[in-house]
C-alpha cells in the first residue's frame, strides 16, 4: 500500500484598522505603507485547505469550494505553490536523502470557507493562509511563521496577516527583495479578549472594483494617497499598537474610524473615481457617530468603532459588554424583515491565537 501525503490547515479572515491600500511592486506584493489589523475567531469566518502529494498526479490542481479554479503560470497561486516546493527541497530533501521527494510530485488543494463566498466578505486573506500552512505542513518544513508569511503575502497582501491569531501588525519592511515585509503579533487575542467583531452584511453583490485593480488605480492616480503614506499612517501604527497594548479602546476606536474614512477618503480621490459604501454602510455610519456621542456626553467614552474594506459591508468592533445593545440598535434601524440587509447579521467574537495549524 502506497503513502499518502496530505495535510489540512485553517486561517480565519482578519479585518484591517489600519488599512493596507497601494503596492510599491505588484509582483512581490509590497504595500506602500504598513497595516494592522484584528484576526477573527477560528470558529466563525474561516477557509479550511486540505493538500495532497501524489506521483500519479499530472497537474497541481485547485479547487474553490468544489469548483476547479485556474492555476496561471506565473501568477499567485503558481508562485505560492513553487516556493513552498521549493523550499521543501532546499530544506527537508537535500538534508535527508531518504525523504520522499514531494517537491516533485504534483499537488491537490482543496479549499473550503465556512461562510458563503456570496456574503461579500473577503475571502483570499484566509484562503491563502490556508493554503500556506497546509503545503507547509504537507512539506513538513522546518520554517519559521514569519516564512509562511512573507509567501502567503505573495498570494494576496492581507493574507500574510491571517497566520497569526489577535492583533497583527504588517510591517511594510524596506528591502526591495520583500524579505522583511511580513506580519508580526503585536498582541495575542487573549491580552484583550473583550474586543469583538461585529459583521453587518449590507449586500453580497459581488464588488464592482476588486482591491487588486482599485490600489493600482489609486496608487497610480490618486495625490492625497501619498499624503496619507507619508503623513498619516507611520504615526498611525504606533498609536493604535500603543492602545491596543494599553487595552485603551478610545484610541483605538478613533483611529479604526479615522483610517477607515481615510482609505475610503482615497478610493475616492482616485480617477476614475471608486465608491465602496452605499447608503446603508452611510446609514450605519451615521447611526454608530451617534451612538458614540451620546455615551461620550455621559462621559462614558467610545462605544463602537466602524471600518468598512472594498464594499459596502460593515464591521463594527466593540467591547463583549456593549455587543446586545448595539445589535439591538442597527436591527431596530436596519429591520433584517424588510430586506435591508440581504444575509444575515452575525456577531462574531476575533481570535485563535495560533491559526494557521491543522
Ligand atoms: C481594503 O489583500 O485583497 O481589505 O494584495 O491585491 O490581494 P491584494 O489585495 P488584498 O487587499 C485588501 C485591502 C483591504 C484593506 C486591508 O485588508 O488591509
Amino acid at each position: 500500500m502506497s503513502t499518502v501525503y496530505q495535510a489540512t490547515a485553517s486561517a480565519p479572515v482578519n479585518i484591517a484598522v489600519i488599512k493596507y491600500w497601494g503596492k510599491r511592486d505588484t509582483k512581490l506584493i509590497l504595500p506602500t505603507n504598513s497595516s494592522l489589523s484584528v484576526t477573527l475567531d477560528q470558529d466563525h469566518l474561516r477557509s479550511t485547505t486540505t493538500s495532497r502529494a501524489d506521483p500519479s498526479f499530472v497537474k497541481d490542481t485547485l479547487w474553490l469550494n468544489g469548483k476547479e479554479d485556474e492555476i496561471k503560470p506565473g501568477g499567485r497561486l503558481a508562485t505560492c505553490i513553487f516556493e513552498l516546493k521549493r523550499l521543501r527541497q532546499a530544506t527537508v530533501e537535500n538534508e535527508d536523502p531518504t525523504a520522499p521527494k514531494l517537491s516533485t510530485y504534483k499537488v491537490h488543494i482543496a479549499s473550503y470557507n465556512n461562510f458563503p463566498t456570496a456574503a461579500g466578505l473577503a475571502s483570499s486573506a484566509s484562503g491563502f493562509a490556508a493554503l500556506v500552512a497546509s503545503l507547509a505542513q504537507l512539506y513538513a518544513l522546518p520554517v519559521s511563521p514569519s516564512t509562511l508569511s512573507i509567501i502567503a503575502r505573495q498570494g494576496s497582501g492581507s493574507a500574510c496577516r491571517s497566520l497569526y491569531g489577535g492583533f497583527v501588525a504588517w510591517q511594510e519592511g524596506v528591502h526591495p527583495d520583500g524579505s522583511d515585509s511580513l506580519a508580526i503579533q503585536v498582541a495575542p487575542q487573549s491580552h484583550w479578549p473583550e474586543i469583538h467583531a461585529l459583521i453587518c452584511v449590507v449586500s453580497d453583490d459581488k464588488k464592482g472594483t476588486s482591491s487588486t485593480s482599485g490600489m493600482q488605480l489609486t496608487v497610480e492616480t490618486s495625490p492625497l494617497l501619498q499624503h496619507r503614506i507619508k503623513a498619516v499612517v507611520p504615526q498611525r501604527m504606533k498609536d493604535i499598537s500603543k492602545a491596543i497594548l494599553e487595552k485603551d479602546f478610545d484610541t483605538f476606536a478613533r483611529i479604526t474610524m479615522a483610517d477607515s474614512n481615510q482609505f475610503h477618503a482615497v478610493a475616492l480621490d482616485t480617477e476614475p473615481p471608486i465608491f465602496y459604501l452605499n447608503d446603508v454602510s452611510r446609514a450605519i455610519i451615521a447611526v454608530i457617530v451617534e451612538y458614540n456621542r451620546l455615551s461620550l456626553a455621559n462621559g462614558q467614552g467610545y462605544k463602537a468603532a466602524y471600518t468598512y474594506d472594498a464594499g459596502p459591508n460593515a464591521v463594527i468592533y466593540t467591547e463583549e459588554k456593549n455587543i446586545k445593545e448595539i445589535i439591538q440598535l442597527i436591527v431596530s434601524f436596519f429591520p433584517q424583515k424588510e430586506g435591508t440587509f440581504k444575509d444575515n447579521l452575525g456577531v462574531f467574537a476575533q481570535g485563535a491565537e495560533v491559526n494557521a495549524q491543522a
